[in-house]
């Protein structure tokens, strides 16, 4: 009786922060601005991958991010796909990467026939735990030929994957920082992170490539999309040609000089994203109020906790999370069902990598705090569309 109880207040308080309107998780706002770029989109026949909107389009994201080089493609997974060869990630490599993160991280690894290493999660940002990183690493691998290797199965070990949860940005200078000793070469996932920053500088540049995604949940969306991000001209300029075919500028003929991927973003999807960076700005602060407009709700709850960012990041709040508390964290399941079923778009912190099947038995470090985050958080609805009130 005082399980059912509890998990009715629970959801009662949630309901409320929401005024008791149904909202999915994330769900787009596609308006005027949109519309009108798509449109000169289709009128102007470009709709593949050349036209001019997906040059733009990686200018405004420059702008923003102010990354030198900005390369547009199909989708976040691809972005870090592409990213891996280009770190030289062959068949046999291990890749460090969190075991709490969504599967788009992982994939790619098992795509080159790369070995995934499972790591830790911190408890302040969600992301790579450092002090275990740098524990472990200094326990778990041996120099050789100025590459690490893991002591327990001889593979080289040669990236690593931080990742940025839910548009909290990780403490990513120090884990880059620390990888660079071990000549690990740093992929940032910042697919969710766009107008996030760490220490000022927005994530995506502190890594060899940095990651965005602009899937239709994401702060902007494309539709299906994504960029990397990079500092280094010559890597930039391999991209390039590598996402478009490896095709030789030619008058007419058809000339690869490498086998290339199919991977630019098409000129309608970055039509899409030019009317919705228009919006930017205010879906942004929009993000930031919602968090205050949660935060009044919650605090002091009995039930929860708030999630806070450390005072190094500057966090999009791209999903507003909160984290029950430890006496409650077993009715987690009963409230998202019953939430769902009134038609509020909640949801848990994504299963751990490293328990679901196809990812199960590779190497991995105790995952006890990511055990931990998984159990206690609940993603509330985070959308643009969100009503917000800042009075309770
Ligand atoms: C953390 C993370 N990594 C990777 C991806 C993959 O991006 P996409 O869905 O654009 O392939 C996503 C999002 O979808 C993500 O949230």
């Amino acid at each position: 009786m005082e399980k059912i109880n509890s998990i009715n207040k629970i959801c009662l308080t949630i309901q409320n922060s929401l005024n008791f309107k149904k909202y999915n998780l994330h769900e787009p706002i596609i308006g005027i601005e949109e519309k009108k770029y798509v449109n000169k989109c289709l009128n102007s026949g470009f709709v593949s991958s050349s036209g001019k909107m997906i040059d733009e389009f990686e200018n405004e994201i420059k702008k923003i991010t102010k990354s030198k080089f900005v390369i547009s493609v199909v989708n976040g997974t691809e972005a870090i796909k592409i990213s891996l060869v280009l770190a030289g990630v062959k068949f046999g490599d291990e890749v460090l990467v969190p075991s709490l993160t969504f599967v788009g991280s992982v994939s790619p690894i098992k795509h080159l026939g790369a070995i995934p290493h499972f790591i830790d999660s911190d408890l302040k940002n969600f992301g790579v735990n450092y002090n275990k990183l740098e524990n472990y690493l200094k326990k778990n691998t041996f120099k050789k030929n100025k590459k690490s290797f893991n002591k327990k199965t001889g593979r080289v070990i040669r990236a690593i994957i931080p990742v940025h949860i839910f548009g909290h940005p990780c403490e990513i200078d120090k884990i880059v920082n620390l990888c660079k000793k071990y000549n690990i070469v740093t992929i940032e996932d910042a697919a969710e992170g766009l107008g996030s920053y760490y220490k000022k500088k927005h994530v995506g540049n502190f890594g060899l490539f940095g990651c965005i995604s602009f899937n239709g949940n994401k702060i902007i969306t494309t539709g299906a999309g994504g960029v990397v991000l990079t500092n280094n001209k010559k890597l930039a300029s391999k991209l390039r040609h590598l996402t478009t075919t490896a095709k030789v500028n030619h008058p007419y003929e058809y000339i690869h000089d490498d086998v290339g991927y199919n991977l630019r973003m098409s000129n309608l999807n970055a039509s899409l994203g030019l009317g919705q960076i228009q919006n930017f700005k205010k879906f942004l602060s929009h993000k930031k109020k919602l968090y205050s407009h949660y935060l009044k709700f919650f605090k002091n709850s009995e039930y929860f906790e708030f999630f806070k960012e450390p005072k190094y990041a500057d966090s999009n709040y791209w999903l507003q999370t909160i984290v029950i508390r430890k006496k409650y964290q077993s009715y987690k399941n009963d409230i998202i069902k019953k939430l769902q079923e009134k038609g509020i778009g909640v949801r848990p912190a994504w299963k751990l990598i490293s328990t679901l099947s196809p990812y199960k038995n590779y190497p991995s470090m105790s995952l006890s705090n990511a055990k931990k985050i998984y159990d206690s958080v609940i993603n509330l609805p985070s959308g643009p569309g969100v009503k917000i009130s800042l009075k309770k």
